[in-house]
């Protein structure tokens, strides 16, 4: 069910669930005010309760409410990327932010997206959780079709039209000293070099998760995804891979996009996986030859997790 921006304020300020987009996927979006909200997110999606949820805000000044304090290069780092596809994760405020919502930890996620319905509705409505609005473990949703798909008719959706960056924020913590990507995103590592002097590392599995939740299985089409740096000539059925490059004659291609576009690929790749189940594709070689810089690191992030 589509519905305007003022009925999703009214549906959110009574406790209900709406979808919404964001430049990144669309998410599914509930009251900080309104546990029951909050509590309803969790069941729709059939989330674990320790995976915990981002707090939207609609400006970054709001940030010293849901904080207690702000670690070196926080306040450079929103003023930078917000409003847009980062994500702090900061000491809560454990009073204003629920038990629930930061699945029990001392932290709390934050970001101001970009989208202009997001924003409108977040200055109308005051801060939302939104996790993607898709089913736990299922590729999110960059478009108003995927979200039904998911949730059915009946979940009110707040239009905006295609996603336009296609994979989520980008996840920064700060742990000893240092700021740390949590989670690879919109915003490629190298983006941070200027603000902070250095590139943020990742989190390795080596390093305990940094939430419980970042252990779940993500992204994961039904169908079979076989990653390749090399197609090799003979191969036949489905090969996601690039527009500008040739495959053996039997395969059928889907193509991400150009292969010297990230952007592209990014802003197509939850479409791409999505498309595997609805057309019952139960295999495909992924062309994995992409370099291991900028964007491409999540884009291939995101495909390993959808392969395992
Ligand atoms: O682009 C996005 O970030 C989208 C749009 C809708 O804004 N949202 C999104 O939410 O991707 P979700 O729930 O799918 O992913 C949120 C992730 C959690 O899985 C968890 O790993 C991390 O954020 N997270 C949340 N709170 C955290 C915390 N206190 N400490 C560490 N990680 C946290
Ligand atoms: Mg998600």
């Amino acid at each position: 069910m589509i519905v305007s921006v003022q009925q999703a304020a009214a549906l959110l300020h009574s406790g209900e669930v709406v979808a919404v987009p964001t430049e990144t996927v669309y998410g599914l979006a509930a009251s900080i005010r309104h546990p029951e909200g909050v509590a309803k997110i969790f069941s729709l999606k059939n989330r674990p309760q320790d995976n915990p949820l981002i707090v939207h805000l609609a400006a970054s000044d709001d940030l010293h409410k849901y904080t207690t304090q702000l670690p070196r290069g926080a306040t450079e780092l929103a003023k930078k990327f917000w409003p847009g596809p980062l994500t702090l994760v900061l000491e809560a405020n454990t009073v204003a932010i629920d038990a629930a919502i930061r699945a029990n930890l001392p932290t709390a996620a934050f970001r101001v997206p970009q989208h202009p319905k997001a924003l409108a509705l977040l200055t109308l409505t005051g801060p939302l959780v939104m996790p993607s609005a898709n089913l736990s473990g299922s590729p999110s949703a960059t478009s108003p079709t995927h979200v039904a798909a998911d949730f059915g008719e009946d979940l009110p959706i707040l239009d905006g039209g295609t996603c336009s960056q296609g994979v989520e924020s980008t996840i920064l913590a700060f742990r000893e000293e240092r700021w740390h990507i949590a989670r690879l995103g919109a915003i490629p590592p190298e983006a941070f070099q200027q603000i902070l002097g250095y590139k943020p590392e990742l989190f390795t599995t080596q390093n305990k998760p940094i939430c419980p939740g970042q252990m779940y299985r993500h992204y994961a089409p039904r169908a079979t995804l076989l990653l390749s740096d090399q197609i090799p000539p003979g191969t036949k059925g489905v090969v996601i891979g690039f527009s500008d490059r040739l495959y053996p004659p039997e395969c059928n291609v889907i193509p991400l996009g150009n292969s010297k576009k990230p952007e592209e690929a990014a802003a197509r790749l939850y479409q791409v996986l999505r498309d595997l189940d609805c057309n019952d594709v139960q295999e495909a070689v992924v062309d994995f030859d992409m370099p291991d810089t900028g964007l491409w690191l999540t884009i291939k992030e995101r495909l390993k997790k959808a392969a395992s």
